[in-house]
């Protein structure tokens, strides 16, 4: 059986953790579902991707059992294989939601830091407890947390171990949102994002993507020519029409 449950909703795709016993614990098998669901024509052919777990947590974060045993030719051989997900998620053209709850640990918030909303409830918990474990957030979490919140922000989350409870996390901008049924708002959220034009969702996520990285002329260009390919799309048209005739 597969460890992520793949379920349509119109437009929208949500993908469901599915290790409740170990708290959605990202096993190297877990990883592959995932891998396998991101190919499948459910999500290929969404408009959203919400990405939640199942049980009473998001994800407790790497499979601790499996840390053992991992030479340095291990650990290259799990980043070209299972490892890259965390990426593979973050590259997906269509906009992502995590929608969490419960415990959302060390390679769990990284996977929750590689979509593009994070939407909590109040049972969420937030951490990064890779280094009272002698190694460190290495699935893109360092490098997208110091984006996201800053380096003291950062490091008072996987250095001083700090735990975020949802209201925390929010204040530190870790999530959007803080809500009740964590389920339904993110698909209200899907919803909303999957009624607008595709192209121009999808490229503005990318586009807002490289803007960290990209200098200031690049960025605009980046702009420039996402407006000028957007402009003469056929949603674009429509809209300027249908706009024309009010
Ligand atoms: N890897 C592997 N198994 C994990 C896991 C992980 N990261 N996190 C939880 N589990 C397993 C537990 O071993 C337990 O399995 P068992 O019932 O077969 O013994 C099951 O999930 C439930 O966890 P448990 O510890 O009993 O739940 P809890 O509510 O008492 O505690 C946590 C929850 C999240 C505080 C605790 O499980 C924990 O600290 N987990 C490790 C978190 C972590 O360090 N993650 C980052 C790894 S880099």
């Amino acid at each position: 059986m597969s460890l992520v449950d793949i379920a349509r909703d119109g437009a929208i795709c949500i993908l469901t953790l599915q290790r409740e016993e170990k708290l959605n614990a990202l096993s190297s098998e877990l990883e592959r579902s995932l891998g396998a669901a991101l190919e499948s024509e459910e999500v290929r052919s969404s408009a959203c991707v919400i990405l939640t777990g199942g049980g009473r947590a998001f994800s407790a974060g790497a499979d601790i059992g499996e840390f053992r045993d991992r030479t340095p030719e291990a650990v290259v051989a799990y980043y070209r294989d299972t490892g890259g997900i965390y990426e593979r998620v973050a590259a997906l053209p269509q906009p992502t939601i995590a929608a969490v709850h419960g415990y959302c640990l060390g390679g769990g918030l990284e996977l929750a830091l590689a979509t593009d909303l994070r939407i909590a409830d109040r049972t969420a918990v937030f951490g990064f407890p890779e280094v009272s474990l002698g190694i460190v957030p290495s699935s893109g979490g360092t490098h997208r947390l110091v984006r996201l919140v800053g380096p003291g922000r950062a490091k008072e989350l996987m250095l001083i171990g700090a735990r975020l409870d949802a209201d925390a996390a929010f204040a530190a901008g870790l999530v959007t949102e803080v809500v009740d049924d964590v389920r339904e708002r993110a698909l209200e959220l899907a919803r909303q994002l999957a009624a607008l034009p595709p192209l121009a969702v999808s490229l503005t996520k990318q586009a807002i993507d490289l803007m960290p990285e990209a200098s200031r002329e690049a960025g605009i260009l980046i702009e420039r020519l996402a407006y000028g390919l957007l402009a003469q799309s056929e949603d674009a048209q429509r809209l300027a029409d249908d706009w024309g005739k009010r």
